[in-house]
């Protein structure tokens, strides 16, 4: 494979689609094809499961369904966008990867770590990211930033379980210093695109 893999994770509301969406434009204001998706979602069939995921009807749905339907939607989207854009050498940005179901269905629903690994490795066909922003913000604080939107099913959550997803991410970025990066998200906008930037140009020149 010959592109680049940058993922963003965080709990709802730190600033990753804010992020996401001025990193593809610099990149490819310096030339770079940019493929830009989010999960759950970024294909037709992807997309379908997205709704059945997030629609605030289906409260009854059960963690390991919910499991199971994230990474069908993860695995369609990485056998159908993400491995042969990467093949082309296109820079693939995803708003969320697999680490956002170790962080919310294992750290956060308790499910069985193991099994999600891999389940995801399964569901990725192995493909990991070689860069991944975490933007880390209290639980607090991404409530203010929410305030007033409509939340879906997987947003309405109680600030204990955000919480433990936090300190789940933090967690996996210890076993993968050399993957993730941790932002500090109550920096300006402007800030946190500015280190962004210096981060991924510095694994720009390492990978090309
Ligand atoms: N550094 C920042 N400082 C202040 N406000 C910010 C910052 N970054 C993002 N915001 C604002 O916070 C809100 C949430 O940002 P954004 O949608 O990027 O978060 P997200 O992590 O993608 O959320 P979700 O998980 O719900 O998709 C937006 O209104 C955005 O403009
Ligand atoms: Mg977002």
């Amino acid at each position: 494979m010959r592109g680049i893999f940058i993922t963003f994770e965080g709990i709802d509301g730190c600033g990753k689609t804010t992020q996401a969406v001025v990193l593809k434009k610099r990149l490819e204001a310096i030339g770079h094809k940019v493929i830009f998706a989010r999960e759950p979602g970024g294909t037709k069939i992807s997309e379908m499961i997205r709704e059945i995921l997030l629609s605030a009807d289906n409260v009854e749905m059960d963690p390991v369904t919910e499991s199971i339907l994230l990474a069908a939607s993860r695995s369609q989207l990485t056998k159908e966008i993400i491995m042969p854009a990467l093949d082309e050498g296109k820079v693939v940005i995803c708003d969320r990867y697999f680490d956002s179901t170790i962080a919310y269905q294992g750290y956060g629903r308790g499910l069985d770590i193991t099994w999600l690994r891999e389940l995801n490795r399964v569901a990725t066909y192995e493909l990991v990211p070689h860069l991944t922003f975490l933007i880390d913000l209290s639980v607090e604080k991404c409530r203010e930033r929410m305030y007033g939107k409509k939340f879906d099913r997987l947003e309405q959550e109680d600030d204990i379980f955000l919480r433990k997803i936090r300190e789940g991410y933090l967690s996996l970025s210890k076993e993968e210093i050399g993957r993730y990066i941790v932002v500090e998200g109550d920096k300006s906008i402007a800030k946190i695109e500015d280190i962004i930037w210096k981060e991924t140009q510095k694994r720009l020149k390492e990978f090309y």
